[in-house]
């Protein structure tokens, strides 16, 4: 079979696994996307009390986004092309999930579970760059736009793969993240964005 009509849609199944939501829901019998930011991602998991909660979501996001292109590198070994969509594919199905009316997270930890199946020297970088802001500011969707940013850089730095369709799925990946971060944006500019560790959002 075409390893892109297999790998594309499973990684889009994998991706929009709402993994916050489900073990909001199963756990504490809530809707995350009720409380603080609305968002299902693990920031918003842990800021509702649930800490555990959102370093498994944190976890399971990465590793579904992970899982999805290395099967993708699995079945077509150095189709960069191919991974690279399954990427897009994966972070797609992570921001709009059909099992939540295409409603879904900013794509912070699958976009970096991507990335460290990518080029884990990339993923490294913006990791550290996501820190580095986080340290500074306390402002965990600056340290992800930011970190977002940063990774068609490091990417296009370590990797030297300049077709249209990786370099655009680079690029892609980078401002999918950065766009679902518009109201966090918007709160960053009105002094009202949540601080890491506090639970005060302003939706
Ligand atoms: O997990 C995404 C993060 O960058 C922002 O999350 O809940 O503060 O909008 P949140």
């Amino acid at each position: 079979m075409n390893p892109w009509l297999l790998s594309i849609p499973i990684a889009y199944l994998l991706g929009s696994i709402p993994f916050g939501y489900l073990l909001v829901r199963v756990f504490r019998n809530e809707d995350i996307r009720t409380t603080g930011s609305g968002n299902i991602g693990a920031t918003n998991v842990a800021r509702s009390g649930a800490k555990g909660l959102g370093f498994a979501t944190l976890l399971l996001d990465l590793l579904k986004a992970f899982a999805a292109v290395a099967l993708a590198q699995y079945l077509a070994p150095d189709n960069h092309d191919l991974a690279v969509a399954a990427a897009v594919a994966a972070i797609v199905g992570h921001v709009y999930p059909v099992w939540l009316g295409f409603r879904g997270g900013k794509g912070v930890a699958s976009a970096l579970g991507v990335m460290l199946a990518l080029d884990w020297r990339a993923a490294l970088c913006v990791l550290g760059v996501f820190l580095v802001v986080v340290a500074f500011t306390r402002y965990v969707s600056l340290g992800s736009i930011l970190g977002a940013a940063s990774y068609p850089f490091f990417s296009l730095y370590f990797l030297p793969i300049r077709t249209p369709i990786f370099v655009g799925g680079i690029v892609f990946i980078a401002l999918l993240v950065i766009v679902k971060h518009h109201a966090n944006v918007g709160r960053l500019i009105a002094g009202t964005e949540s601080r890491f560790g506090s639970k005060k959002v302003t939706a």
